[in-house]
């Protein structure tokens, strides 16, 4: 006798129509400073709630949401962060990256608009917003790509060939982060970062504070009209290809290989799908969404498609490689013969 096929569960659907309760736990506990607070060792609801400024019982479950989630562990009747959060949301730990978990809160309220942009194909959230018009939300916005750059940016001199390069230009470079990195670990090399002027008032305040400025160049204007210039054998453009359109994207590769020197590497880092079909990895719909939400022509990519634009404009040996997990770019490379 075969047995009767079982009802349809409901719990996929109850976990997805309740999993931004998990992001809202990160986010007021970033808020509040429970994760600096607990730096130096565990602590009650109590003292946590009154150092914190807040109250203790909605303190004490908030405090036990983080446990449920992984952000924090009970010892002795109080809290202490796991490692992760001690490494990466402690103010003043060398990865502090709280800036650039809270962008992803900051655009909570366009994705909580996706289905007007899946019916109108326009996006909620006015792109120029963060990119100079709202001073705030331009400095986090930079604040947030550079703390996301600094991992990154660390690792790609050593993934790419810079040794005995000389020159630079990095193309909606956004915080500099990544120049300031490619500067600081190649000798004699200098740096441009091309990217709108908005947001480079705030790009000024990094490469200042890097120590570098005297070797990091910021060119403000719009990479599709404003003239790259000549005689730089490093092109970067890192993380913007994804606002732009393919005939966008053949300009700037264009553009790009006319201001390389021959021999020049051009380097695209982006978040792909893995090829024309345009369906995986699940990362890249959600991220092709994103930039729908934010910016005016955004999508992904498929790498395969940045490969054979590179070829059409007359790069050679073109080559991807994936970033080390859990980074979700991909480098797409290619030769100035
Ligand atoms: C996601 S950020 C990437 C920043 C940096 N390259 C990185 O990978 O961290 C995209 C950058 O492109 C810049 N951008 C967008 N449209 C631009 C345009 N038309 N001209 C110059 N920069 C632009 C933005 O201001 C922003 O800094």
């Amino acid at each position: 006798m075969t047995e009767a096929p079982r009802p349809p569960n409901p719990a996929l659907l109850m976990q997805l129509a309740l999993a931004y309760r998990s992001s809202a736990v990160l986010f007021a506990a970033a808020e509040l400073d429970v994760f600096t607070t607990l730096a130096n060792g565990p602590l009650g609801a109590g003292d946590v709630a009154a150092r914190c400024g807040a109250q203790t019982e909605p303190m004490r479950l908030l405090l036990e949401a983080c446990a449920a989630e992984g952000l924090l562990s009970r010892e002795n009747g109080g809290y202490r962060n796991t490692p992760v959060v001690d490494a990466f949301l402690v103010k003043g730990r060398p990865a502090y990256s709280a800036n650039g978990f809270k962008y992803a809160e900051d655009l909570y309220p366009a994705w909580g608009d996706l289905a007007s942009l899946v019916r109108s194909g326009r996006p909620p959230m006015p792109p120029e917003t963060i990119l100079g018009d709202d001073k705030d939300k331009t400095r986090a916005f930079v604040y947030a790509m550079h703390e996301r750059a600094r991992g990154i940016g660390s690792v790609l001199p050593h993934l790419i060939d810079v040794k005995g390069r000389r020159r630079l230009l990095d193309v909606g470079g956004g915080p500099g982060t990544y120049s300031v990195c490619m500067v600081e670990q190649t000798p004699g090399l200098t740096a441009t970062v091309l990217d709108v002027p908005g947001v480079l008032d705030v790009t000024r305040e990094l490469v200042d504070a890097s120590g570098y400025a005297d070797r990091v160049t910021l060119m403000p204007g719009d990479y599709l009209k404003t003239p790259f210039g000549s005689g730089y054998d490093l092109a970067l453009l890192s993380g913007m290809m994804h606002r732009e359109t393919p005939d966008s994207c053949r300009l700037l590769l264009r553009k790009a290989h006319a201001a390389l020197d021959p021999g020049g590497l051009v380097i695209v880092s982006d978040v792909f799908f893995d090829d024309d079909g345009k369906t995986t990895p699940p990362f890249a719909v959600y991220f092709a969404l994103n930039m729908m939400l934010t910016s005016a022509e955004g999508s992904a990519h498929a790498r395969t498609e940045m490969a054979r634009w590179m070829g059409e404009v007359g790069f050679v040996d073109v080559q991807t490689n994936e970033l080390p997990k859990p980074n979700p770019h991909t480098l797409v490379l290619g030769t100035k013969r």
